[in-house]
């Protein structure tokens, strides 16, 4: 979206005539120097300082053991980056594109300018600073801690909570006076790095004439007259007032129109509006679909400028064409409002996860991480992923590949579980931000939403800071200032193509009514719904909310042993470790697990204390992985029901995606890539066609759930194996039924009583369930099963003897087994890649499961690294 933007593209913007426009990269090799001197190494830009340590070996792998708390250290010294460069041109303006976070910069021995904001793009203008020799630029970084430390006591007149993370999280405090990644002072799933440095690249721009800064194009959609116009903004820095003609052209879409316009002196932001000649017809395949949904076309636009007859800016950008409205409307038989997406017109039910950081140090997320990771959300048919508030706005990369791949992103604005100040400093810097990443990011389709904090109207409705009544008013106040008035109006103003929610969870249309704070934002029967419960049976649906969206629900998992091995030793590895206590940054969390597994499974028992660890490990995944399989299929069967005016959900969105180092925590991916057993089971609970089977009151309920857009004629085929024998004690088949596209409707139902009574000798003990849609052309979606007991309470199960073979070619293995296995798992210790599918329930003699390698391997690593576990393994 900025031609100009780096040396790569520079190119581009390089034109023969009266103008001429230089950028020189200053990334690359600087020298990095604490505040007394006694460390000077090189350091590279982009990049920060914690990475230039480990980089240079002033410190050992920042994730291994106890590193965060050994190099605390860093964070609280002040640290500068220097570089030299040649070179001198006409109007010269530093670039920086991102600093973090508290610096003064220095050109030659003169001051520059300041910064505060991690999440803004400075800019200073330096020409008449730079000599024809060589130059000295020196960035010297606050130590955050001390900045976040000093800006509180400076902000007397009242408290601005929380003061400082829990202590299980071993975290620094005051984060929210710092505009700064929130999680980099510590989080419940991460550890407390808060680094300092050029975490974005460093850049001379150089010209006579004009500079552009940013191009944005938004499509907007008139719903009354079916037509198409595109909005294009370039923002633009002139030395002088030029009158330009501008030409915008969508050729695809015969479509061209020409403005005469001027550019005025300094920075301003031109806006056009080019109407589309063609008519792009909402159900056609011309629009830009979640994936699932259709497919991911885009049109070019060139823009071109001309003073007189010569060309003087050309930029070419991706146009993808899409609605999207958030609908909340009364619901005929409910209090409460509606709240779903529509999608070109269509409602569509977001399925996905929740996004956070992928590293402590945001110069070591790679492409291929950000490739690979969202690869694997489409992988396992989510639609939909929310970029969560406590960590960064992502880099561009990150949303193209969401525009390529059809991933919806939920917007949070950064600020996340706290109260926040708003002194004329800090809103200034703030508004600053909103607006850069407003332009940066409207142009892509995958932005659907933006939403202005996480969990902060929660946090004052329901008081987690224990704000005295009588100081409430100050508070609400605040919030209103810096989210409603603020974020909410410059958003509004920036951005017409897309909803804006105040806060997640909120109720929406409800909380404004109730002047932006609802009294209970967790109302199921407006907005979305953020919900947690560790300690009842995660089995039982009636524990969780029927809401209309639910935004954030999870359960933790330990990660496998071939992740945490890298960064542990021996005696790390048992789960009374202080390793393994360190690590958990969740209150309760390592006890919180092992509690509801028990609840359905036998602990891990092995007299043998690393296969005792390894099971553990193993076990956690095993009821994560059931528990938000359960939740999750809760939320997808009842899109289409209202039971006491609760329901119509239409989105489930867990937390979370990804992790930011070897830790447990709710993800169903872990540091490194490696799917937990959570994300093959997602692959399966969020299928286009899914059924689900639940009870209620002793009966059995198979839900099917569509979200094709299509009607289906499903009958629901329901196996009844015994433990003990891979051979089906019976199978029942429900009469046909039309669902219809985007649906779930009751396709089978049959007390379990009558169900077992009338298959052979079984009872809730000895029998499982499994059970499929099909139609005339055969099965749809994925087979799916269901317990009748706690497997720890089933009789006959055996110890399958589960074994492995593999192919020639090493990249399929068939799995055989004597007897239904649950949970079987393969695992191929640190070979990275993935398994086609993994986690299942074996009830076939042999099964074929193929590996996908993400770097070569042969046959010899991955037999020598296969291991097979099935949940009778482990006690
Ligand atoms: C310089 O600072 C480092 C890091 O804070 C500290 O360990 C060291 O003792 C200091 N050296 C001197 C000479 O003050
Ligand atoms: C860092 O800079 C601050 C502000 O100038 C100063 O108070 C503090 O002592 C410095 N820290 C170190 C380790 O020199
Ligand atoms: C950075 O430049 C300023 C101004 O020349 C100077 O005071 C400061 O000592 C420099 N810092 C380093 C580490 O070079
Ligand atoms: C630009 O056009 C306007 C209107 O035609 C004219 O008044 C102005 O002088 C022009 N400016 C320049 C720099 O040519
Ligand atoms: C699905 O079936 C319903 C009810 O018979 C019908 O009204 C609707 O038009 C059908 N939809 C599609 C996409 O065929
Ligand atoms: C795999 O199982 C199927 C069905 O149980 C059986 O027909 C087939 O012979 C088995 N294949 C092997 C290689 O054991
Ligand atoms: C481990 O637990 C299982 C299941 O509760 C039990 O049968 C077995 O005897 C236990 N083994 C040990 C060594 O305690």
């Amino acid at each position: 979206m900025n031609p100009c933007g780096n040396l790569v593209f520079f190119v581009l913007c390089l034109f023969p005539g009266v103008f001429s426009v230089f950028s020189l990269s200053l990334n690359g090799k600087w020298i990095l120097s604490n505040s007394n001197g006694s460390l000077r190494l090189p350091a590279e830009v982009p990049g920060c300082v914690h990475s230039a340590l480990q980089k240079q070996g002033y410190t050992q792998d920042l994730y291994f053991r106890f590193s965060d708390l050994t190099y605390r250290w860093i964070a609280f010294d002040n640290w500068t980056y220097t570089t030299t460069f040649t070179g001198a041109k006409a109007k010269v303006l530093l670039v920086l594109d991102g600093v973090d976070t508290v610096s003064s910069i220095w050109l030659n021995g003169i001051s520059v300018g300041k910064t505060d904001n991690m999440f803004r793009r400075y800019e200073f203008p330096v020409g008449a600073l730079l000599k024809d020799g060589g130059n000295v630029l020196n960035v010297s970084f606050l130590s955050p801690v001390l900045y976040a430390f000093e800006r509180n006591k400076a902000h007397s007149a009242y408290s601005v909570p929380p003061a400082c993370p829990p202590d299980v999280q071993k975290g620094e405090c005051h984060v929210n006076f710092i505009r700064k990644e929130q999680r980099s002072f510590s989080w419940d799933w991460g550890p407390s790095f808060p680094s300092m440095g050029l975490w974005k690249g460093v850049r001379l721009e150089a010209f006579d004439a004009l500079q552009l800064i940013q191009v944005s194009s938004v499509p907007l959609y008139d719903f009354s007259t079916s037509q198409w116009r595109v909005q294009v903004e370039l923002l633009v820095d002139a030395v002088q007032e030029t009158n330009v003609t501008v030409t915008l052209s969508l050729p695809e879409l015969d479509s061209e129109q020409t403005f005469r316009t001027r550019f005025l002196p300094g920075k301003t932001k031109n806006s056009f509006t080019l109407a589309v000649n063609t008519v792009l017809d909402m159900q056609e395949n011309v629009l830009w679909w979640p994936n699932g949904h259709g497919d991911q076309p885009f049109y070019s636009l060139t823009v071109r400028g001309f003073q007189d007859v010569s060309l003087i800016l050309k930029t070419q950008s991706k146009v993808y064409f899409r609605t999207v409205e958030l609908v909340q409307e009364p619901i005929a038989g409910s209090p409460g409002l509606s709240f779903y997406f529509r999608i070109n017109r269509k409602p569509i039910f977001l399925k996905g996860s929740n996004w956070i950081p992928a590293h402590s140090f945001q110069d070591q997320v790679t492409p291929a991480v950000l490739t690979n990771l969202l690869q694997s959300a489409v992988d396992a048919n989510m639609n939909t992923l929310r970029v969560w508030g406590g960590g960064v706005y992502e880099q561009d990369l990150f949303y193209s590949i969401c525009d390529e791949l059809g991933i919806m992103v939920w917007q949070d604005f950064m600020f996340a579980c706290a109260m926040y100040p708003t002194d004329d400093d800090f809103l200034e810097t703030v508004r600053e931000e909103v607006v850069q990443q407003v332009q940066r990011l409207k142009s892509h389709p995958s932005v659907i939403i933006w939403s202005g904090n996480n969990e902060n109207e929660a946090a004052l409705a329901t008081n987690w800071f224990d704000i005295p009544a009588l100081q409430t008013p100050t508070y609400l106040k605040d919030y209103v200032t810096l989210y409603v008035d603020n974020i909410r109006a410059i958003v509004q103003k920036e951005d017409q193509s897309r909803p804006f929610l105040v806060s997640s969870p909120t109720n929406g249309a409800e909380s404004e009514q109730e002047g932006w704070v609802a009294a209970n934002p967790y109302d199921p029967r407006y907005g979305d719904t953020h919900f947690y419960s560790y300690v009842p049976d995660c089995w039982d649906w009636r524990a969780f909310p029927r809401t209309r969206f639910a935004s954030e629900y999870g359960f933790q998992s330990w990660p496998s042993f071939s992740t945490l091995q890298p960064v542990s030793i021996k005696e790390d590895w048992s789960y009374d470790s202080r390793f393994t206590s360190h690590r958990q940054h969740h209150q309760d969390g390592n006890q919180q697990m092992l509690q509801q597994a028990a609840l359905h499974f036998n602990l891990p028992n092995s007299t043998d204390p690393l296969k005792r660890y390894t099971d553990t490990l193993y076990i956690t995944q095993v009821m994560q992985a059931q528990c938000v399989k359960a939740q999750t299929e809760f939320y997808r069967r009842s899109q289409s029901e209202l039971i006491q005016g609760k329901g119509h959900t239409m989105g489930a969105l867990y937390w979370q995606l990804n992790d930011i180092w070897q830790a447990p925590s709710w993800s169903s991916i872990e540091f490194g890539g490696k799917w937990k057993m959570l994300h093959y089971f997602a692959q399966n609970f969020f299928a286009a066609v899914l059924p689900v089977a639940f009870e209620d009151d002793n009966t059995l309920f198979i839900y099917a759930v569509s979200d094709l857009n299509h009607n289906l004629t499903l009958r629901a085929v329901v196996t009844v194996y015994s433990w003990t024998d891979l051979d089906p004690v019976c199978t029942l088949e429900s009469d046909p039924l039309l669902v219809r596209a985007g649906s779930a409707a009751t396709v089978f139902q049959q007390p379990v009583e009558a169900l077992l009574a009338g298959c052979g000798h079984c009872t809730r003990l000895t029998c499982v369930l499994t059970f499929h849609l099909e139609d005339d052309s055969g099965q749809q979606g994925p087979t799916n099963h269901h317990f009748l007991c706690p497997p720890k309470d089933a009789q006959g199960l055996q110890r399958p003897e589960v074994t492995v073979q593999e192919d020639e070619t090493g990249h399929t293995v068939t799995v055989r087994s004597a007897s239904v296995a649950p949970f079987v798992w393969l695992d191929v210790g640190n070979v990275p890649g993935r398994f086609s599918s993994n986690g299942f329930l074996m009830v076939s003699r042999n099964r074929t499961v193929s590996f996908n390698a993400w770097r070569p391997t042969s046959v010899a690593e991955l037999s020598g690294s296969l291991t097979v576990t099935s949940l009778m393994d482990v006690y």
